[in-house]
């Protein structure tokens, strides 16, 4: 792209400011603008002006009523879970991870994924995702392609992270890395921020940008020529999360799901987790934000939340819905925060929010959904999420459970350990307690 395309580009959305400054830059500066500017999609920023007059995707969720949701147990559990092992035997089925967030909330400088959790070991995010997809591939003797979504910031990071640790494992040839798209910040008047001399402020387009990025990278393709039909989506912030587990995985199959959820009960009525509800025959994602106190706490006879479950993000995908639903625009999700501007001469941290950052929501498909499922989860088994750097959903609080999990497999295998002593198990050693019990495993202190 040269200068006067730029500018044709630029000018078909009114934004020709970004090249104000041109004749001030150097060679390279212009090199990287244009690169910057070729990323813009004219019809995009139309959206994104179009989403901030609308003031972003926000919906009444008052007329919302509680989905149903299984509960596995017993004889059908054991059907799902034989559904599931028949769907990972042909090899139908995916994993696909979205690690292309920024945690500036645990105040990590570089993928999330990369942060060490293993209490022993020191072992990163990835190691626990990898090691379950190379457990789970083993033992139904068939691959699990692993689709991993990165951003243009930790992209480079996390390949490394892979390659340094020789794909924990895993066959090269079934990781798939593939970038998520970047948007322009705005201001309220929806002109595209420039956050220093030549370089416009562009943020991650959400994970709801993971179907343009399948999309646009082959991924999407590259399921469908691997005869992948069951798409397992998940989060690199839980190392708990059971990656493929045949029974959610066979629970949709059986369910003729386009897009099942796994949730679990709160654990008080203001978690900040997004609850699923019905409207009519379709089903919607309600965030915590968009929740009233009324319904954040409304009760059962019984005593028991009305809207229990909230969603952990675990979810499994038809994978034809979702080569349907990347060939459509998605809503957009505003973002308002504080964003350094570059007003011509210097550079303006500012102290209040001052710009607008877009985002799309993989769950804003749900609607969309011709069948979804819900299926409700022990979260004490299957989710911790990492956010913070202290306190609730933090390193030290991820690795306890981390440790409670492996100590109540061993426990069901008649493996007892002392209190105190260090704990570890590499999910490719054992996923779960049958797996211990068939190593025969015994405790030497
Ligand atoms: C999210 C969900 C919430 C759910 C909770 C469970 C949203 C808006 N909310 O909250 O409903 O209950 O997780 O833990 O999603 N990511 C990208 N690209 C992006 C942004 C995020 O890949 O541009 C990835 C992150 O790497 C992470 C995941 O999406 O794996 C969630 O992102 P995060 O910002 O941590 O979501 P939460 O607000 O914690």
């Amino acid at each position: 792209m040269n200068y006067s395309q730029a500018m044709e580009r630029l000018r078909s959305c009114g934004q020709e400011h970004v090249l104000a400054g041109w004749n001030r830059l150097g060679a390279k500066a212009r090199r990287g603008l244009l690169a910057q500017v070729e990323q813009i999609d004219p019809a995009s920023v139309r959206r994104c002006q179009a989403a901030l007059k609308a003031g972003g995707a926000t919906a009444d969720s008052s007329k919302g009523v509680a989905p149903k949701v299984a509960v596995l147990s017993g004889a059908f559990r054991r059907k799902a879970v034989e559904a599931g092992e028949r769907e990972l035997r042909a090899g139908r089925v995916a994993a696909l991870l979205v690690a292309g967030g920024q945690g500036s909330r645990l105040g990590y400088d570089g993928p999330k994924g990369c942060y060490s959790i293993g209490p022993v070991t020191g072992a990163p995010l990835f190691y626990f995702h990898a090691r379950k997809i190379l457990a789970r591939s083993r033992r139904y003797g068939a691959p699990i392609p692993f689709y991993v979504m990165t951003s243009e910031a930790n992209n480079a990071a996390t390949v490394r992270c892979f390659v340094e640790n020789a794909y924990f494992g895993l066959n090269p040839k079934d990781v798939f890395f593939f970038t998520q798209g970047m948007w322009p910040g705005m201001t309220k008047d929806g002109k595209i921020i420039l956050d220093e001399p030549g370089h416009v402020f562009m943020s991650p387009d959400g994970h709801g940008g993971l179907l343009a990025a399948l999309k646009k990278s082959g991924a999407l393709d590259d399921m469908k020529r691997r005869g992948i039909s069951s798409v397992f989506f998940f989060q690199v912030d839980n190392p708990l999360v059971e990656v493929a587990d045949p029974a959610f995985v066979g629970y949709h199959v059986m369910q003729k799901s386009s897009y099942s959820l796994k949730l679990c009960a709160k654990r008080d009525p203001k978690e900040k987790v997004g609850m699923p509800m019905r409207f009519g025959k379709t089903f919607r994602m309600v965030e915590y934000t968009e929740m009233t106190d009324e319904q954040c706490n409304r009760r059962k006879k019984d005593g028991s939340l009305y809207f229990l479950y909230g969603s952990p993000a675990i979810h499994v995908f038809d994978r034809a819905f979702l080569a349907r639903e990347a060939a459509k625009a998605m809503p957009l999700h505003l973002a308002f925060k504080k964003i350094p501007v570059f007003d011509g001469t210097k550079v303006v941290k500012p102290s209040e929010p001052n710009g607008y950052k877009f985002e799309k929501f993989i769950f804003d498909i749900l609607p969309n959904a011709t069948r979804a499922a819900f299926l409700a989860f022990d979260p004490a088994d299957e989710f911790s999420p990492l956010k913070n750097a202290e306190g609730s959903d933090s390193p030290a609080t991820c690795q306890a459970d981390l440790r409670a999990k492996w100590l109540r497999a061993l426990a069901e295998a008649g493996v007892s350990v002392p209190p105190g002593v260090p704990l570890e198990i590499d999910p490719a050693y054992a996923l779960d307690a049958a797996d211990i019990r068939a190593r025969g495993l015994q405790l030497r202190l």
